[in-house]
């Protein structure tokens, strides 16, 4: 065991102690981000004269090093360091000795972890951002091709009216936007500084905490030394953005296994992205969208673990504290996959045109549009939905659509209906007259399209 302290102690730690309470197995993969704070802290404690030129070069190459050996593999990460800070200091004292001793000057694990672990998350919700805006570039690509490909729209899972793929494809645009902007807003109100905060009261050294912040590119420092060692507000709002992206691809990968079914056959899953059965030669499964249904629940899982963590937490850190870290790699590490894949199985599905529009053309699509129609003729809305509705119970019964029907058969339901119904009533019709913002008449769509494409030009607007 190579540990940090031990000066108070007369024994060891017991052996399943010390495995229960170490958390390299996981904190390891911040070792990049306690590099990168450590190098801000020297050259910060340097310019104060806190440290010499000299002590400082020494620590910044040694802990350059050490980056460099751990990446080529060179350094690998042993079960005697108790986490990542341990790891890192102590290799630094045996490659540089007495100069190493002082990189922990003016600093407590407490505010490198709460640093180390923002350094950590800023990486990780560009990263995000950038698949999500990858996903976004595919749906809006879908959306340009398919402004003319009509599908029924639903509600209850019932047929309700029609509307294209372009625009239910618009929808989850949307969503994934919003998902976007969430993670922009969390990354600029996290993007404070912790460092220089101490174990939990700052210290006494004259530490510049604006240019350790400034170094690290944030927005300032954090304010309270308190608050800096003990929140981790923006882990739950950063897994509370993760459930939200996670909710949504779980509604689109079940709209997925819908529409890839016997019953739908909307669209068709390429093969690359589909299982077999080990017994039913005929079954081609969407286990892809399946399991990102089913991975849903475990983001939510990390969520909900780490609200309960902090519930009862005194001021200010505690060891609990250290378990954020697994459920929160895990729901990072989740997400990822899960939009990447998603994307790639979006990207490679085909679409039955055929059968979306022989949908969208039966179940009554158009019954709204027939009520309308007789509204324009002076009918009060209200007698027209009644007219209709007794309309499609009469095509119910005869088998029959409302454009099957002759003028004379709906002629006896209102004496209004002209041959300019069977128009106003078609698909087509149903869809391209409806132009308010946000419809999915064809013209509507382009409007929103053209937005769509000047959004995904601007920038991650978190920073
Ligand atoms: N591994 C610890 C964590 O993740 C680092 C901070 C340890 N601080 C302490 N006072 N033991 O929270």
């Amino acid at each position: 065991m190579a540990q940090l302290w031990g000066g108070r102690f007369t024994k060891e730690t017991d052996q399943m102690v010390y495995q229960f309470n170490a958390s390299l197995s996981f904190d390891k993969r911040l070792y990049k981000h306690d590099i990168q704070g450590s190098i801000a802290h020297v050259t910060m404690l340097c310019r104060q004269g806190i440290l010499s030129e000299l002590e400082k070069t020494q620590i910044i190459d040694g802990l350059k090093g050490i980056l460099l050996d751990i990446e080529n593999g060179s350094l690998q990460f042993t079960e005697e360091y108790e986490d990542i800070h341990s790891f890192v200091e102590s290799h630094l004292i045996d490659r540089i000795g007495d100069a190493g001793k002082k990189l922990h000057t003016g600093r407590s694990r407490n505010d490198q972890v709460a640093l180390d672990m923002k350094l950590y998350i800023r990486d990780e919700i560009k990263q995000i951002d950038d698949i999500i805006k990858n996903l976004l570039s595919t749906l809006l690509k879908i959306m340009e091709e398919h402004t003319g490909t009509y599908m029924p729209g639903f509600t209850h899972m019932q047929k309700a009216q029609p509307t294209t793929l372009s625009h239910h494809m618009g929808a989850y645009f949307e969503m994934f936007k919003r998902d976007r902007s969430r993670l922009a807003d969390i990354y600029r109100r996290m993007n404070y500084c912790p460092l220089g905060s101490g174990a939990l009261a700052g210290t006494t050294y004259p530490l510049d905490r604006t240019l350790t912040a400034e170094l690290l590119e944030f927005d300032g420092p954090t304010l309270n030394s308190m608050d800096s060692v003990s929140d981790r507000d923006y882990l739950i709002e950063l897994l509370s953005a993760l459930s939200t992206i996670m909710m949504h691809l779980s509604r689109f990968s079940e709209e997925i296994i819908a529409w890839n079914s016997d019953e739908y056959r909307f669209v068709e899953i390429d093969d690359a992205f589909s299982t077999g059965s080990s017994i039913m030669p005929q079954k081609k499964n969407p286990d892809i969208a399946e399991l990102v249904r089913g991975k849903t629940g475990r983001v939510y899982g990390s969520l909900i673990s780490m609200l309960t963590t902090m519930k009862g937490i005194p001021l200010a850190y505690n060891k609990d504290m250290q378990e954020d870290k697994e459920v929160t790699f895990d729901a990072l590490d989740q997400v990822k996959i899960c939009v990447v894949l998603f994307e790639q199985m979006l990207g490679t599905m085909k679409f039955r045109l055929d059968r979306m529009k022989d949908s969208a053309t039966n179940g009554f699509t158009n019954a709204t549009d027939a009520a309308d129609y007789l509204v324009l003729k002076g009918v009060p809305f209200r007698d027209a939905h009644g007219i209709i509705g007794s309309l499609v119970l009469h095509c119910i019964d005869q088998k029959k659509s409302i454009e099957d029907l002759t003028i004379e058969e709906l002629k006896q339901f209102s004496d209004v209906f002209e041959q300019d119904v069977y128009e106003a009533i078609s698909l087509k019709t149903c869809v391209e007259k409806r132009l308010t913002i946000g419809a999915p008449g064809i013209e509507a769509m382009k409007q929103v399209i053209s937005l769509h494409h000047e959004y995904l030009k601007e920038e991650f607007s978190g920073m």
